[in-house]
């Protein structure tokens, strides 16, 4: 039997998952079969369930993106994998006891990388080093908005490493500022309207995920040498079009994905694992999948500094 957690409508997460049992189907001939260990709850995973993608997406459907597992089944040329962690990514939802992806895109996870790390390692990790190979921050003052998170916070230390002459953290809550600091990332607080008019104007990239009013702020103040890149709509309220000199990009890790091949996918997270060995990420904070939507109101609360995960009976 398998357990999952899906909707079959669209909905606030909180009232529309269910948790269900359901026998496992037979698995595809070219797919490994990942029994789950741990799954972050990403705001990645919460917004699709909103009916925000609905033009493109449709339940019934298993919840989450990402999270990483121990290979119980596999095709015969993938059978070295049989025992070993992998990223199930790219098959069905990973909010699930059993998952079953393409054979040829789950990632290996190495002896050194933590369950905690390596559940996380797929959409913020890729997001921000897809970010910073096309809207390059080298010799650049950069902004990042929602400093507090996780991609953000990723984004701003992998910037400095990539030769951002300075990064600076806008936050909503202030629980964040001390940590931001210590990154090399100057902390900005999200209602101080002055410090981020005066840090845009010689802004060169700006990472955002915040929208609404911070987002025309940044859009008012930014050159028109800068690119504004939106990746994320946390405070779900669209900013305007009309107030901008910089040049808009809308990012989404999809976007790239279909002119990955399976080498080019294989060795991003080659760079990922590399990157993530060298960088301070938060910890976590462990739920059983039978409290998810304990789960979810972990991930809700403002100002927390430790990743909500998944556990999964093995
Ligand atoms: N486009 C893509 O391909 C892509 C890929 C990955 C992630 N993303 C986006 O990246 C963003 C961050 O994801 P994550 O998983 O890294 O998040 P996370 O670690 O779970 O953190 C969520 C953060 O969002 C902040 N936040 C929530 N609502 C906010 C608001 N109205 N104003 C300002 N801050 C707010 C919280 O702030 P406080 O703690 O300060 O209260 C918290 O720090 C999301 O928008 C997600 O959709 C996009």
């Amino acid at each position: 039997m398998n357990s999952l957690l899906r909707y079959t409508r669209f909905g606030e997460p909180e009232t529309t998952l269910e948790l269900i049992p359901q026998p496992l189907d037979a698995r595809h001939e070219s797919h490994l079969r990942v029994q789950m260990l741990l799954s972050p709850v990403n705001a990645s995973d919460l917004i699709p369930i909103t009916g925000a993608y609905g033009h493109r997406i449709q339940p019934p459907l298993v919840a989450g993106y990402e999270g990483v597992g121990i290979v119980t089944q596999a095709p015969a040329s993938f059978a070295h994998l049989t025992g070993t962690r992998v990223l199930p990514l790219r098959g069905h939802g990973t909010w699930q006891q059993f998952v079953d992806c393409p054979a040829e895109l789950a990632v290996p996870v190495p002896e050194d990388i933590s369950d905690a790390l390596a559940a996380r390692a797929y959409i913020n990790p890729l997001a921000a080093t897809l970010m910073l190979k096309h809207f390059p921050p080298e010799g650049k003052r950069v902004l990042v908005t929602a400093a507090g998170s996780e991609c953000a916070q990723l984004l701003g230390q992998w910037a400095l490493k990539f030769g951002a002459r300075e990064v600076i953290g806008v936050y909503r809550s202030a629980t964040h500022a001390k940590k931001l600091a210590a990154m090399g990332i100057i902390p900005v607080a999200q209602r101080d309207h002055e410090a981020i008019a005066h840090y845009a104007q010689n802004a060169g990239v700006v990472y955002e995920a915040v929208g609404g009013e911070l987002a025309d702020t940044l859009l008012t103040h930014l050159p028109d040498s800068a690119h504004f890149v939106s990746y994320g709509l946390l405070s779900a309220t669209p900013f305007s079009m009309q107030k901008r000199a910089a040049t808009l990009h809308w990012f989404h890790v999809r976007h790239y994905l279909a002119a990955m091949d399976t080498a080019t996918w294989q060795a991003e997270f080659k760079q990922i694992w590399s990157l993530l060995r060298q960088t301070p990420t938060g910890d976590v904070t462990l739920f059983p999948l039978a409290q998810w939507q304990a789960a979810i109101a972990h991930y809700r609360t403002a100002g927390r500094t430790r990743k909500t995960m998944l556990l999964f009976d093995v």
